[in-house]
């Protein structure tokens, strides 16, 4: 397919020089994948430092080459080899992708790796930005790279606002990372975005004294570095309410028994208005309690207790607590979830936690 080679701005323009001329004098040029342009070696270190630092990547890298030296004795070793060799890296599908992806250029590419980022990006393991990668820093193709560390610098120097995650801003993060490609050095201006983003522009504490960027940089002229890239958002957690029900009569409690399946299943909870009828939130809460419990006994008086707030794993119950002494208590059906149970004793219970709290806080205040 062909690349469409889009015209760079002379504002992009000059990013690119200022990187390129900042990389061939401050940027690593000492790392074991460097100096060659061995495709294996490029795409193997590319795979390793996806999920990985560098200062841990390396000695693993030695270890890989030296028992497997090229593709084809990586194609042709059993996997629990490869895994072996792999194990302690982490993130195991890298290294099943690896191995298959080994197999298809021995059987598919003659044992080369492909020219193309395209073509490259078609085999397993391999993304848009690590088939960039491998092709400018082995082939010298004119391919952009956008790995998060890039998406960071690119974040920041432009200020770049909303979470790099949402579709709409990773395509502004690509739009620019492939109009800024320089026409010619693409080694030292993509390994510049890689050595800015992991040496300088870091996450925390970026070094923007030393940053070839720094008079060009939005956030550094805002004073925003620890604003952008903007941290991804946090899920709005919906809240529920219920009116709890601590129904108090001559030392025993009421207690529901509650089905095995929703929340709380199996347990014994205290019971809950809204399950006990499907009420009428319009009249006032003492005719609604009065008719929910009618078939429990006759009310002689209610308490407001605290509101508070459990949280489950998807949402927050807001717990509206009320105590209702009964004067009186009706005889129960026999076959009921509701039982009665006395007060004393109901810590021994297998209770939902919220519960328990509460209960513990009921026990110290009611003597009857
Ligand atoms: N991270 C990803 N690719 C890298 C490379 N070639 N050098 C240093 N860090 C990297």
């Amino acid at each position: 397919m062909k690349r469409i080679v889009k015209n760079a701005s002379p504002q992009d323009t000059r990013f690119a020089e200022a990187l390129i001329a900042w990389q061939k004098q401050h940027g690593r040029h000492q790392l074991p994948w460097q100096g060659t342009r061995d495709a294996y070696r490029i795409w193997l270190s590319e795979i390793m430092l996806q999920q990985t630092q560098v200062a841990t990547v390396i000695p693993y890298y030695a270890r890989f080459l030296e028992r497997f030296p090229d593709v084809a004795a990586l194609a042709a070793a059993p996997t629990e080899d490869v895994m072996a060799h792999w194990s302690g890296l982490g993130y195991y599908t890298r290294a099943r992708n690896l191995h298959r992806c080994a197999q298809q250029i021995v059987a598919q590419h003659a044992g080369k790796f492909p020219p193309d980022p395209e073509t490259l990006a078609s085999l397993p393991g391999i993304g848009k930005s690590t088939a960039a990668a491998i092709a400018a820093f082995a082939y010298g193709a004119r391919a952009a790279i956008l790995d998060g560390n890039v998406k960071r610098v690119f974040c920041r120097v432009f200020g770049i606002e909303g979470f790099p995650g949402q579709v709409a801003v990773e395509r502004d993060l690509w739009h620019r990372a492939e109009t800024l490609l320089p026409a010619r050095d693409i080694e030292a201006y993509t390994q510049g975005l890689m050595d800015l983003g992991a040496t300088l522009c870091t996450r925390t504490r970026p070094a923007c004294e030393r940053c070839p960027m720094q008079s060009r940089c939005v956030a550094h002229a805002s004073g925003r570095t620890s604003e952008l890239p903007a941290r991804k958002p946090k899920k709005a957690i919906p809240e529920k309410s219920t009116v709890m029900l601590v129904v108090v009569h001559e030392g025993e409690i009421l207690m529901e028994q509650r089905p095995p399946e929703g929340i709380w299943g199996g347990l014994l909870s205290l019971p809950e208005l809204n399950r006990l009828s499907s009420g009428d939130s319009d009249v006032d809460l003492h005719e609604q309690l009065a008719l929910a419990l009618s078939a429990f006994g006759d009310i002689d008086d209610i308490t407001m207790l605290s509101r508070f707030v459990h949280g489950f794993t998807h949402y927050r119950l807001s717990v509206m607590p009320v105590q209702v002494r009964l004067m009186q208590r009706h005889v129960m059906a026999a076959q009921s979830d509701y039982q009665w149970r006395a007060l004393a004793q109901i810590g021994e219970a297998a209770l939902p936690s919220p519960v328990r709290k509460l209960l513990a806080t009921v026990s110290a205040t009611t003597d009857r």
